[in-house]
Parts: C-alpha cells; sequence; structure tokens
C-alpha cells in the first residue's frame, strides 16, 4: 500500500497554482490538468533535500533518460536508448521544437480535434506550420479515428507531419496497436513524420494497454514527446522528454534544437522526475484505481442528479470530455456553469470544431469535493430550467 492521498478543499486554497488562483474562492476549480493529490513521499523527500541543500542550480539531466527507460521497460516493454533522449522544459516546447526541426515552413501537420488547445498554436504560432484538422469520430461508444480522412490527409504532397495524442485528450482515448499500426503504415506510406504527445501515457487505467507509438515505428521518422509531470503532478517544476524513433532524428534534433532549449529543464523537475520513473510506481498505482474510481463516481453522480450530462469513460487520466448538448444551453457550457454554479470547467469549443456543446472536467479530485461540483452543477441546471 503506498501513501496516496487527496488533499482536502481547505488546504486546496491554500495552493498558489494557475488552478487554485484563476478563480475566485466561491468558485471550485475543476479544469486545468493539475491533480489535488499529496506528492508521493520519495519525491517530496528528494524536493525537501534539494532545497534544503540550496540545490537550486542549473539541471543535470544525464540521469533522466536512464530513469524513463526503467520506468518504460518494466511498465511498457519499451527499450529506451537514453542517449536518444533530450530533456526540455515541457512537453509544449518538445512538440513545437520537434516540428520547427523536422519539417519545414509551408509543411503541414495533421492534428485530431477535439484536441487539447495549445495543438492549434504551437502548430501555427510557434512551429508556423499549416494545420489540417482530421476530427476524431464518434463511433457510437468512444472516438476513433476517421480512417478515410486520414488517408486523404496523409496523401496529401503537403502533409509532412502528425501530432498525434495518445492518450487522447479531452477524450481519454488510448490509441491501441491496430490503431497505431494503422498510422505507422500511413505514415510510413506517404513519409509523414510522427511527432507523439504520450504525456498522459503512465496513467493508462490497468485494464487498458498503453502502446508507446516508437514500439511499433520502427525506425521510421518519429518522436515520443512525455514526461512524468501529469502522473506525479510536476507540471510547474519543468521537466519533460523528447525521445528520438532513428539515430537520424536524434542527430537532427541535436543539432538544430537550440542550446537553450536542449537546457531547458528545471533541476527540481529533473530530480522530481528520476524519483518518479524509478520509485514512484506503487504510488502510481494507487492514484490509478483512485481515478478509475472518481471517473466512475462522477458518471454515477451525474447519472442521478443532472443525466442530460454524459460523457464516456477515459481510459487514462483524470479528465471527463462532458456531453452537454442534451442542455440545449444557449452558449459554451463552460461558462453557464461557471456563472450559475461556481464550478471552473475547460470551455470544450477551445478544443476545436468538434468542441461545441462541451467541456471538460478534471475529476483528479477527492470524493467531498466531486460530489460538490456535481451539486453546485446540477442546482445550476434546475435553476436555469426553473426560469425557462
Ligand atoms: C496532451 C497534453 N500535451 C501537453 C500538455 C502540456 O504539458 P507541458 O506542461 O509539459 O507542456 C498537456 C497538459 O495538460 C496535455 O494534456
Amino acid at each position: 500500500m503506498s501513501d496516496f492521498s487527496w488533499v482536502p478543499l481547505e488546504e486546496l486554497r491554500l495552493r498558489s497554482s494557475v488552478k487554485w488562483r484563476a478563480y475566485s474562492p466561491d468558485v471550485i476549480p475543476v479544469w486545468v490538468a493539475e491533480m489535488d493529490v499529496r506528492l508521493a513521499t520519495p519525491i517530496t523527500e528528494r524536493l525537501r533535500r534539494a532545497v534544503e541543500l540550496g540545490d537550486t542550480g542549473y539541471a543535470w539531466t544525464a540521469e533522466v533518460g536512464e530513469a524513463l527507460g526503467v520506468f518504460a521497460a518494466t511498465r511498457w516493454n519499451w527499450i529506451v536508448d537514453s542517449a536518444r533522449v533530450m530533456p526540455v522544459a515541457d512537453v509544449l516546447t518538445g512538440v513545437g521544437q520537434a516540428l520547427i526541426a523536422l519539417t519545414e515552413p509551408g509543411d503541414a501537420v495533421v492534428i485530431n480535434s477535439p484536441v487539447y488547445p495549445p495543438f492549434f498554436t504551437t502548430v501555427q504560432h510557434v512551429a508556423r506550420r499549416e494545420l489540417r484538422d482530421v476530427p476524431l469520430v464518434w463511433d457510437g461508444q468512444r472516438y476513433v479515428l476517421d480512417r478515410e480522412a486520414m488517408e486523404r490527409a496523409f496523401a496529401d504532397p503537403s502533409t509532412r507531419a502528425y501530432l498525434m495524442c495518445s492518450p487522447h485528450n479531452p477524450t481519454g482515448r488510448v490509441f491501441d496497436r491496430e490503431e497505431l499500426r494503422f498510422i505507422a503504415s500511413l505514415a510510413d506510406r506517404h513519409g509523414v513524420l510522427v511527432v507523439a504527445d504520450e504525456i498522459h501515457a503512465p496513467t493508462t487505467y490497468p485494464d487498458r494497454a498503453f502502446v508507446p507509438y516508437l514500439t511499433v515505428s520502427g525506425d521510421a521518422p518519429a518522436v515520443s514527446v512525455i514526461s512524468a509531470s501529469k502522473a506525479w503532478n510536476l507540471a510547474g517544476l519543468k521537466c519533460a522528454q523528447v525521445v528520438a524513433g532513428s539515430a537520424d532524428v536524434r542527430d537532427k534534433l541535436r543539432a538544430r534544437v537550440p542550446l537553450e532549449v536542449q537546457h531547458g529543464a528545471g533541476h527540481l523537475g529533473a530530480l522530481a522526475a528520476i524519483v518518479a520513473y524509478t520509485e514512484g510506481t506503487s504510488w502510481l498505482d494507487e492514484l490509478l484505481e483512485q481515478l478509475q474510481g472518481q471517473s466512475m463516481r462522477l458518471r454515477a453522480l451525474m447519472a442521478k442528479q443532472v443525466p442530460q450530462l454524459t460523457f464516456a469513460p477515459p481510459e487514462a487520466s483524470f479528465l471527463a470530455w462532458l456531453d452537454c448538448r442534451a442542455l440545449e444551453l444557449p452558449g459554451d457550457p463552460a461558462a453557464f456553469f461557471l456563472a450559475h454554479g461556481q464550478v471552473a470547467l475547460n470551455s470544450g469549443p477551445t478544443f476545436g470544431p468538434g468542441g461545441a456543446g462541451f467541456a471538460r472536467l478534471n475529476f483528479a479530485t477527492s470524493p467531498e469535493v466531486l460530489d460538490e461540483v456535481v451539486a453546485r452543477m446540477a442546482s445550476a441546471v434546475a435553476s436555469q430550467s426553473a426560469i425557462a
């Protein structure tokens, strides 16, 4: 048994991260992807020791790749060559820099909306590449790739890269081996680079298998960008890892990614990532059990109190992609629940064209907070129906 625990609301209010400061104290924040957990004890101890020693200089990242390798091999049977790992500050930096280094101006990058909103800005405004959205489709049970549309998009000569998100934010899909093989063969046929954002990979639930993209793509041009930041709640410490799928990609990244970016990881982030990957698995296993429990609790609460709200159970992580369309709200559901329920969600339309009528809810919080969130949302809906 690990020392996992949720943090109570009074204590969460003492936090000063963006989740807890962006809204007034009468609002319950269930938006940005931070979790309301206490850190795993080995991580707290490592960070405490570093702070006590004044060990807060520039990062020594040589061991980060090895630590990732230990975790990846035991968890996913993925043999990571640490010489192909480039630590950077965060996953979006890694994604943006990989696209800049490995594609050319004018190239198009495929994404699958609804998707993590910074994908749009990173492709267009950071990498300055063209965006080609191939929306996921709802098959009645889950979101899946639109294979014909993917074929068409990859066949277009201007398509030079695919920015994949697996596990997928916000839908919670973890692409299975067969889906990844489809992508790999398409990429191979058309010479398209795959940049796989796998930041949520360690949060894949135990009844689902996460397949690292680089275990399927062989020596083809591909990159995985991964981090301990979501699974162990370390986003503010800044350490992600770009893993090159081939020696050629590794050499290009080393030569083309600016040195200040290659030295951009935070020292505390590197220390925390090493401990997370090598000593954090029992805590992680407990977290995953808790998250799956919270996902089911949220479904049960909604079915009882606001049955108009539904979501497909995610296969990883802690984000519910709430279908609010049955409520027939006049505008953005997140704005409605903020104004009438004092609950802060992520706005669905920011995730792309398929996001209208949706909102994203972060359920990585205690059962007590989750109960209060749903009670507030239910009373907001009840008050709206009373007016209508
Ligand atoms: C899919 C995805 N990619 C990237 C990020 C951002 O990661 P980072 O803070 O490491 O840039 C997030 C954050 O929630 C995410 O969900």
